[in-house]
């Protein structure tokens, strides 16, 4: 093989291992209309000229998200949904806050790595690697540390201190999207408990009770 044949071949890789986040921008920016009744990925673009800094702008990130829940943690997202002009950027951010033992459960981001700093306390972090190893990649952080979820993997975050802890997040997508353990009993409508079962190997009853406990519909 010629080595320009290698080129190709190199760029090729190179290239698809890009298309595993979001599609790059074709233009400055693309603020997304969400009044248009047209469906694509992601949103269709706002008249350029109809732009202002408001698209752009997204304010109270400073303010802690109200942990006095079931999980003792609460999640604040700045993506698309927030930021109009985030619209085929690839980028988005999360605040998380931790009461004391507090917990974001394990979970995944469809669509996007995840890069967490630490502002402060003291959080038990990990993720977990696909099929067949299964190795479960964990570490202690404090204030000021980076830690790195890959795309894709179920990871979490525990508050091991009695203090509350703080961190935010990067996410590579304008729409990082969130798959929790706990959605495959809580799912609308539910997955016949017999399935899950034989799934889990255990007692349809353990699954009744998983579904009682995180079904959206607690009254059947
Ligand atoms: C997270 O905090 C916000 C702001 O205090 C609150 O409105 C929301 O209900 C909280 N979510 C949960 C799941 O506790």
């Amino acid at each position: 093989m010629g080595s320009a044949m290698l080129i190709v071949v190199l760029i090729a890789m190179a290239s698809s291992g890009v298309l595993a986040s979001d599609p790059s921008p074709l233009q400055d920016f693309c603020v997304a209309d969400t009044t248009s009744p047209v469906l694509v990925n992601g949103f269709v673009c706002k008249n350029p000229m109809h732009v202002n800094a408001e698209d752009f702008f997204f304010s109270g990130f400073n303010k802690p998200g109200n942990t006095n829940n079931r999980l003792g943690s609460n999640v604040t997202t700045v993506n698309v949904n927030q930021i109009a002009g985030l619209n085929t950027l690839g980028i988005s951010l999360a605040r998380i806050d931790y009461a004391p033992f507090g917990v974001n459960p394990p979970h995944t981001h469809p669509r996007a790595t995840e890069i967490l700093t630490v502002i402060e306390g003291t959080l038990h972090v990990g993720f977990i690697t696909s099929n067949p190893q299964n190795r479960l990649i964990f570490k202690v952080l404090n204030a000021g540390d980076v830690f790195v979820f890959p795309q894709g993997l179920i990871h979490f975050q525990f508050n091991r201190g009695h203090k509350k802890a703080v961190a935010m997040a990067r996410l590579g997508s304008q729409n990082p999207g969130r798959i929790e353990a706990k959605d495959l009993f809580g799912s609308n409508p539910k997955i016949d408990a017999s399935v899950l079962a034989k799934a889990f190997q255990v007692d349809k009853k353990v699954i009744d009770y998983l579904q009682r406990q995180f079904g959206m519909d607690n009254n059947n």
